[in-house]
């Protein structure tokens, strides 16, 4: 049986540390599982992710922004996420469509009722059937994914140079589109430790496998 379920939150929301526990416990239920993620998972996904996120070009229009992130997507779902539904693979993607509405449009201001149009189009209409949104306030997360690059010894992206104002739109994009569509959203308390969250998470997955 496919399944395709997308991660979202804002920065250091630790749902890229979630995907992988929760890939783990499916394949030791034998599930086959494909663990993606947006901007990216395929070479020319992956071009795009490298435009969108390096700091040192420049302003970039909002416009083009998110024009990129649909391109990203439009060529990830047709090259990976189509395939591996079609053979009945769970497919697990770190974020999807609900991080464009809830940055470019919540937060950058583009019409979010556009935006989904847009994502419509850039998906042939395809939606997650089920996403968990890790849930945590922004300068919490902020502090958190500034901490990762700074232990990475990585720079900080494009995106989380944004200002505190801007992750908190995010963040409260994010509220909205969980509370218009309770039946996809499942919403964590990320600021749980990691154990706890991944169990909340199996709990909430492994039923809808049975
Ligand atoms: P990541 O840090 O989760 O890998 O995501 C890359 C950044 O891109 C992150 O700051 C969120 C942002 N983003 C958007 O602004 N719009 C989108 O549609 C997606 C998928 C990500």
């Amino acid at each position: 049986m496919s399944l395709f379920i997308t991660f979202e939150g804002i920065e250091g929301s630790g749902k890229s540390t979630q995907i992988l526990l929760l890939a783990e416990k499916l394949k030791a239920l034998n599930h086959a599982v494909i663990v993606t993620r947006e901007p990216g998972g395929c070479p020319l996904a992956d071009q795009i992710r490298h435009l969108l996120l390096q700091p040192d070009q420049g302003p970039m229009a909002p416009a083009a922004e998110l024009f990129l992130y649909l391109a990203a997507r439009a060529q990830h779902m047709q090259e990976i996420i189509l395939p591996a539904l079609e053979k009945n693979f769970i497919v697990l993607c770190d974020r999807f469509s609900d991080a464009t509405t809830a940055y470019q449009g919540f937060a950058r201001g583009i019409d979010p009722t556009f935006i989904g149009s847009l994502n419509h189009f850039a998906t042939s209409g395809h939606r997650p059937d089920l996403t968990l949104l890790f849930e945590l306030p922004a300068e919490e997360g902020l502090r958190r994914s500034r901490r990762r690059s700074h232990h990475a010894g990585t720079e900080i992206d494009r995106l989380e140079r944004e200002s505190l104002d801007f992750h908190r739109r995010v963040r409260e994009g994010y509220l909205r589109l969980a509370a218009g569509e309770p039946d996809r959203f499942r919403t964590f308390d990320a600021t749980l430790t990691v154990e706890e969250i991944s169990a909340a998470v199996a709990a909430a997955v492994i039923p809808l496998l049975s």
